[in-house]
């Protein structure tokens, strides 16, 4: 039914009909199993310690901009993701977002996967145009994603693409290791839930997922003297509830 995906994995933007089928675990749908850790572009963010560190909210900043998903084969998730939001009106307002979670996945039989956090996730908001120009808050954002398939590069192997709740492709991910690279599958760090109430606005986040794609290359992080000023932009965000401006 899909005779292209191998050869042409890039074209596989489904119409939404045809993404509702049932799942197909099947050599065209995903040409290996999906356990393992994933990255995007040039594979300097990756899952594990070398990304968070619950225990006291704080990160180890990637090289580059990117995003790291990792699967266990018994049901448990986590996303590592770096992101920079440039700003075309004020081109020093550059938003970076360090995000992480972790938690437990399913994958749906109407091909779909679900990811529902610990409740220990959280994300790092630096904008040098914010009244708050740095700044963590908890991130706990169940996430749906409505499709995904797995395809063989030619150069760079194996490859994960996943459709965000809308349908919109995320930027493939290529297998790093088969053994996910990850922190415990257990909550890391003690979350009160009145702080946690961070909900769900993912039309917000779809916007910032754009953003990136339309982007050329990969910025480097936020220069450390560049986060001082003020703006409204977060605080903005902050106020219709955000949680989840990530990539
Ligand atoms: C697939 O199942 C998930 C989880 O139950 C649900 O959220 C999603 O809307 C379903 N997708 C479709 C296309 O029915
Ligand atoms: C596709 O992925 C599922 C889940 O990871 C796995 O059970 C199945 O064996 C995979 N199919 C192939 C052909 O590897
Ligand atoms: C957080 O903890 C790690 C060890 O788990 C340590 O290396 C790091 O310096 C700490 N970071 C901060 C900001 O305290
Ligand atoms: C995080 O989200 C999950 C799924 O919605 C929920 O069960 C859990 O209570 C939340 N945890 C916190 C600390 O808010
Ligand atoms: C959370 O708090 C409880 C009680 O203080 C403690 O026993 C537990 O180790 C803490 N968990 C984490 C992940 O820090
Ligand atoms: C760009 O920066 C200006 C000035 O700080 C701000 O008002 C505007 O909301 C920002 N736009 C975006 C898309 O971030």
């Amino acid at each position: 039914m899909m005779p292209l995906l191998l050869s042409f994995p890039l074209l596989v933007l489904l119409p939404l009909p045809v993404l509702a089928q049932d799942i197909q675990y099947t050599l065209q749908h995903n040409v290996t199993n999906i356990y393992g850790t994933w990255s995007s572009g040039s594979q300097n963010v990756v899952t594990g310690a070398g990304f968070a560190q619950p225990a006291n909210m704080s990160f180890i900043y990637p090289k580059t901009t990117g995003m790291s998903y990792s699967f266990t084969s018994d049901g448990y998730y986590e996303i590592a993701r770096y992101r920079m939001n440039g700003n075309g009106t004020s081109p020093n307002c550059i938003t970076g977002v360090m995000n992480w979670c972790h938690g437990t996945y399913e994958l749906v039989s109407n091909g779909s996967i679900t990811m529902t956090p610990f409740g220990d996730g959280y994300q790092q908001i630096q904008d040098p145009c914010a009244a708050i120009s740095n700044f963590m808050q908890n991130y706990n954002d169940t996430e749906l994603y409505v499709q995904w398939t797995i395809y063989q590069d030619p150069t760079l192997g194996y490859m994960l693409q996943l459709y965000q709740f809308d349908g919109s492709p995320l930027p493939p991910m290529a297998l790093l290791s088969t053994s996910p690279n990850m922190l415990p599958t257990q909550p890391l760090r003690n979350v009160s839930t009145a702080s946690a109430a961070t909900k769900k606005k993912r039309h917000l986040e779809q916007r910032e997922m754009m953003v990136e794609r339309s982007s050329s290359g990969e910025p480097r992080r936020l220069a450390g003297g560049s986060r001082a000023l003020l703006g409204g932009l977060v605080i903005l965000l902050w106020s219709v509830g955000m949680g989840s401006v990530f990539m």
